[in-house]
């Protein structure tokens, strides 16, 4: 028998624990049909550690997460998420954004502008303005609050080099996010162009982030792998839910070097529809997927996706999908269920 793999789940808050409890039960079943074995370790992070720890991200939490081989995040509403990003380094935030063949009608744009887009955003996930200097004081002039955007140059690099491995490997074609007209100092375009002498396959196309989020709406099968400061990507990929047609049913993994990850939706909290057991498990699950592939386990990954496919193309919808006609209405577990049951067929 080999290694079990050790997970931990951090459910969080809102929807959270309704998303992670689902992608569990689904990634438990495979494990099983799939034949390798998990451990599952639970552990508080967000507002439910802080009331247990007086730590929104306790020391506990962060020791258990130390030597998993993957972490599974719900989603938190203040604190938790930036310090657990920060504390192993998961400067690699991969968030791909692919719409699923049988929801194109669900999409904000025409179907056809939408089908066949693949989108890989990459984005810096450790720098930039969420953690540079900030804080509020007054002067002569009054009360003033500020945020730094600071990146090293070494950070723009690191990160670039991920991105450009990505765009050879797929379309080779890598758009850079920046706004050096207003923020010059922070030369996205230049660093990236550097470190893209090494990848002579890949063109590299640098955007400024205004334009780049029109053109998105616009024409999205033009991406191909989109590079962004920790900001800017933030902001571009909920465009992502728009084009899919939920942002329920985003996925993201955020890696550090050496490969060890943090699987999460991209969403947060939802507190307007948290408890009612109505949340999308859709997007935690693609992020069991993005583990699963992380592990090298690919084939319970296509499993996987081929079974949340086919309970789509059967018609079940959670209501963020607004169901109509002939499609059948569904909450979380029993959406949860039929993918438990077409892994089994
Ligand atoms: P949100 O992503 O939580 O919700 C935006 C809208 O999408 C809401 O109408 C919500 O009902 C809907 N939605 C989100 N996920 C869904 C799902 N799985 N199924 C169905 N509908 C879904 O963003 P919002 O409202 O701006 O933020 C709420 C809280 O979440 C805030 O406190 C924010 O700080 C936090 N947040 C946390 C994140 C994290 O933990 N990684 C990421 C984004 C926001
Ligand atoms: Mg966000």
């Amino acid at each position: 028998m080999t290694e079990p793999y050790r997970v931990v789940a951090l459910p969080g808050e809102g929807i959270g624990p309704e998303v992670v409890d689902a992608s569990l039960k689904v990634l438990v079943y495979l494990a099983k049909l799939e034949g390798f074995s998990l451990v599952i370790d639970y552990a508080l992070i967000g507002q439910p550690a802080f009331n247990e720890f007086g730590k929104f991200f306790p020391d506990q939490t962060a020791k258990l997460c130390e030597g998993a081989d993957g972490i599974l995040f719900g989603a938190v509403t203040r604190g938790g998420i930036l310090e657990l990003r920060q504390h192993f380094d998961f400067f690699i935030n991969f968030r791909p954004v692919r719409p699923f063949e049988t929801l194109l009608d669900k999409s904000s744009l025409q179907s056809h502008k939408i089908q066949g887009a693949d989108i890989l955003f990459v984005r810096e996930l450790v720098s930039g303005i969420y953690f540079g200097p900030s804080g509020r004081t007054e002067d002569d002039s009054g009360y003033y609050g500020f945020h730094t955007m600071k990146y090293y140059d070494w950070q723009i690099r690191r990160i670039a080099k991920v991105a450009l491995g990505k765009a050879k490997e797929r379309r080779g074609l890598l758009t850079v996010a920046h706004k050096e007209n207003a923020l010059p100092q922070i030369p996205w375009s230049r660093l990236v162009q550097e470190e893209a002498e090494h990848f002579p396959d890949v063109i590299v196309e640098p955007m400024l982030v205004d334009n780049l989020a029109m053109q998105l709406v616009r024409e999205p099968k033009r991406f191909d792998v989109i590079l962004a400061g920790n900001l800017f990507g933030d902001i571009l990929s909920d465009i992502g839910g728009a084009l899919v047609g939920s942002i329920g049913l985003l996925p993201s993994a955020s890696l550090n070097e050496r490969g060890f990850g943090l699987y999460e939706a991209i969403h947060g909290t939802a507190p307007d529809i948290a408890g009612k057991g109505i949340a999308n498990p859709l997007g935690t699950m693609g992020a069991v997927v993005l583990m699963l592939q992380q592990w090298g386990e690919t084939h319970a990954a296509i499993k996987l996706i081929q079974a949340i496919e086919k309970v789509l193309a059967l018609g079940y919808r959670t209501a963020d999908l607004a169901p109509q006609g002939q499609e059948i209405l569904v909450n979380a577990e029993t959406l949860t269920e039929l993918i438990v049951q077409q892994l089994g067929s």
